[in-house]
């Protein structure tokens, strides 16, 4: 992690790319906790504020980076050939097309994020033609999303997709994520992937997740909201939740390959702290 105490290298000329380097993002507060340079001062002293209240930050966004990696690995090995990453964030390595299309080259990927940086990011970082494509989306407005005629282009929506809200729902409110879930439901057809992850503020919250969400509402989403697993499981209605079910992230799975049937639940986790849990769910 010592990368996070380096400069920022980040980005050339960003007003004229239509970044704000005065607000904080959580697409670049996420990358400093990945240990990136594509963040500023502003994002620096959010994400330090984090770091003194809640140490673990830097972990639980690894293990979340870490989640999505398996759950790519495991659907694009299930047959999945087509991904759609909503809110991708910025990292640099191991992203989504990356790794689908190391099981297969023909896999398409579309990311979608709302954060100039991030797509000015996610463009510089595609080589080859046709690997994958960036799209500008706002979560809150789904249709526009899935109306977009170049991810439609893209993407064929009558075939089955994997769509991807990792990190992505606790910076939108109940009504917001309710609404996002139910439309991308209804967009995708039958045998579709949901694959979602969400801050969890524990079986009983400590205090300090007022102050986190407190220190977040300076940001570029103005909040974040820890959700139970309730709220979860209603996302999942009527679709098979891909064992082992919603759980941390860090239990999804660990040591996944879909050929080692040697994955197993890590004992040591404790379900009910605070974190981030996750799942997979086919759609019927
Ligand atoms: C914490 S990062 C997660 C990145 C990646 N999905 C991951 O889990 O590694 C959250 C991302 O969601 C994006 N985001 C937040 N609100 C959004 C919205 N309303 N529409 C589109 N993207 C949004 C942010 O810009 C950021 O890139």
């Amino acid at each position: 992690m010592d990368d996070r105490k380096a400069p920022s290298a980040a980005p050339r000329d960003p007003v004229a790319l239509g970044i704000d380097p005065d607000i904080p993002s959580v697409a670049r507060i996420y990358d400093y906790y990945l240990g990136g340079k594509e963040n500023f001062p502003c994002d620096r002293a959010k994400a330090e504020e984090m770091i003194r209240l809640v140490p673990e930050a830097p972990v639980a966004a690894r293990n979340n980076r870490a989640f999505l990696g398996r759950v790519v690995h495991t659907l694009a090995t299930e047959g999945v050939r087509q991904f759609i990453d909503i809110g991708a964030g910025l990292p640099t390595q191991e992203n989504v097309h990356q790794i689908a299309r190391r099981v297969d080259p023909a896999v398409r990927t579309v990311y979608v994020d709302f954060d100039p940086a991030v797509l000015v990011h996610a463009r510089a970082l595609l080589t080859a033609e046709d690997e994958a494509i960036v799209v500008e989306g706002d979560a809150r407005h789904p249709a526009g999303i899935f109306e977009n005629p170049e991810l439609r282009a893209y993407i064929d929506l009558k075939r089955p997709v994997a769509v991807l809200l990792v990190a992505l729902t606790h910076f939108l409110s109940d009504e917001q994520a309710d609404a996002l879930v139910g439309y991308v439901r209804r967009a995708v057809p039958s045998g579709s992937y949901l694959v979602v992850t969400q801050l969890f503020p524990g079986d009983d919250p400590p205090e300090y997740v007022e102050e986190a969400a407190a220190i977040y509402s300076g940001t570029n989403t103005g909040a974040v909201v820890g959700r139970g697993r309730a709220h979860i499981a209603s996302w999942f209605e009527g679709m098979k939740v891909l064992e082992p079910g919603i759980v941390r992230v860090e239990s999804w799975r660990p040591r996944s390959r879909v050929d080692d049937p040697a994955w197993r639940m890590d004992t040591e986790i404790d379900e009910g702290a605070p974190g981030i849990l996750g799942a997979v769910g086919r759609i019927p």
